[in-house]
């Protein structure tokens, strides 16, 4: 156990999807693994860890914001051993050429600060994805019906953003989309050497201010899981 996690030893796999939101987390654990066995629900951040193809995976809600998953992802990492740590979750499309529902591939995730900017000081670290996983969900994306972008999403400490200066800057510098966690993922996957990557839905745009409607969720959110699944057991 842990602060936050409540799970036994053993209870966490090796591979672990984390969704920001909890709910999602069981529904994704329903709806693609078999035997899924809910092994956290400390704060109502249920974690479930089943199989899929025989594989053991846990799917962890991380909460929104880099300092919660923050201390979901140096949990699963220090205390249960996560080798692999894919987040899946929805982001905000940034450039003209992204439309809602389609699939993001973050190879980077840019920010201006992160839990990890204290002790970087004056370092601009490039948080990067694992590139095995993401050449992997590059393959399995291929053969799904999402339209899907690969490259460098920013990882913002706010939803609602009061600096159209820097999104101008962001799609000037071609950023595909805004979330709020991946970097800091991929911060802590490189101080530990584990394997991290995140596979987002676009689920609004910023420049049309166009939204997935609520109905159309589901489906789409299931193309980033199976994808997130595939690149694990590559
Ligand atoms: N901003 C930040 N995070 C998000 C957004 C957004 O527009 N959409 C989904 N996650």
């Amino acid at each position: 156990m842990t602060v936050h996690i409540g799970a036994k030893d053993g209870d966490i796999a090796e591979t672990v999807l984390m969704p920001g939101d909890p709910y999602r987390a069981r529904w994704a654990a329903e709806t693609f693994l078999d035997d899924a066995q809910l092994v956290n629900e400390v704060r109502g951040m249920l974690g479930f860890t089943g199989t899929w193809k025989g594989n053991r995976v846990t799917i962890q809600g991380s909460g929104m914001g880099m300092p919660s998953l923050s201390i979901y992802a140096n949990e699963l990492i220090s205390t249960y051993g996560a080798q692999t740590l894919i987040r899946i979750g929805s982001c905000g499309g940034m450039q003209p050429h992204v439309g809602i529902r389609d699939v993001i591939i973050a190879m980077t995730a840019s920010t201006i600060t992160s839990p990890s900017s204290g002790i970087f000081k004056e370092f601009n670290f490039a948080p990067s994805a694992d590139y095995a996983l993401l050449e992997a969900a590059v393959k399995a994306a291929k053969g799904k019906g999402s339209t899907t972008h690969v490259g460098g999403i920013y990882s913002s400490d706010v939803f609602y953003a009061e600096r159209p200066d820097l999104d101008e800057q962001m799609v000037r510098h071609g950023i595909l989309g805004v979330e709020m966690e991946a970097a800091e993922l991929y911060t802590l996957a490189a101080r530990h050497n584990r394997r991290a990557l995140a596979v987002l839905t676009v689920s609004d745009h910023l420049q049309t201010g166009e939204a997935l409607p609520s109905e159309d969720r589901e489906r789409s959110f299931g193309d980033m899981v199976e994808i997130a699944l595939e690149a694990a057991f590559a």
